[in-house]
């Protein structure tokens, strides 16, 4: 049983110790390895790379992809080549996604701390564009969205992440999107409808 390995945030690490992927460590076992320039260069490319230790895995899927949708855009996996092998460019430009995601993860922290009602939890992520918030279970965050779009202000609610039941009083916040300023005015809003909801 070969394991997929989902990896469109490992290059985000922008704290902790760095993470080798499945696919990296030693050992005979199969392995199919994703990774996408959507999260590092661009979601618009829809340009991705399949890496696998099998050949008959990889020929398999070679034949499905094809069938699926002819292929991959040729324009936009040469947009991404033409990016990429710029001597030096990637480099650079994941440092500088690092230190602005990093920074943006550590405004979106202290504004939950200053902001959310007591009762919620929340991740602190060393790397990606998310962090997880639980609140009090009384809260329905499907319910607690419209309150939140009055306040002009949204998130995913978390109940479709979850496989076996869905857990409602859970969401998903973006912190790489908006700046550190425009962070902490967006979580006082949410923080302020959460506050309505648990009245
Ligand atoms: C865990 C995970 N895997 C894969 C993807 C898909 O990336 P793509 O834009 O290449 O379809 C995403 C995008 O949000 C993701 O969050």
């Amino acid at each position: 049983m070969p394991i997929l390995e989902d990896d469109p945030y490992g290059e985000l690490r922008f704290a902790g110790s760095p993470q080798t992927p499945i696919a990296g460590l030693p050992g005979d076992h199969s392995w199919i390895y994703l990774g996408t320039s959507s999260k590092i260069l661009a979601p618009g490319l829809r340009v991705a790379w399949l890496v696998t230790s099998d050949k008959r895995v990889f020929d398999r899927l070679v034949t499905a992809k094809q069938s699926t949708d002819l292929h991959t855009s040729t324009l936009t996996q040469r947009l991404v080549w033409e990016t990429v092998r710029q001597a030096g460019f990637l480099d650079g430009h994941l440092s500088v996604l690092r230190r602005v995601y990093g920074q943006r993860r550590t405004a979106m922290l202290t504004a939950l701390q200053t902001h959310f009602p007591s009762g919620c939890r929340w991740t602190q992520p060393d790397g990606g564009l998310f962090l997880w918030v639980t609140t009090p279970d009384s809260v329905d965050t499907e319910n607690l969205l419209p309150v939140a779009l009055a306040e002009k202000v949204a998130f995913v609610p978390g109940a479709p992440f979850w496989i076996d039941r869905p857990v409602k009083n859970t969401l998903r916040l973006n912190f790489s999107n908006a700046s550190e300023e425009r962070i902490s005015l967006g979580i006082e809003r949410l923080g302020r409808a959460l506050g309505k909801a648990l009245q």
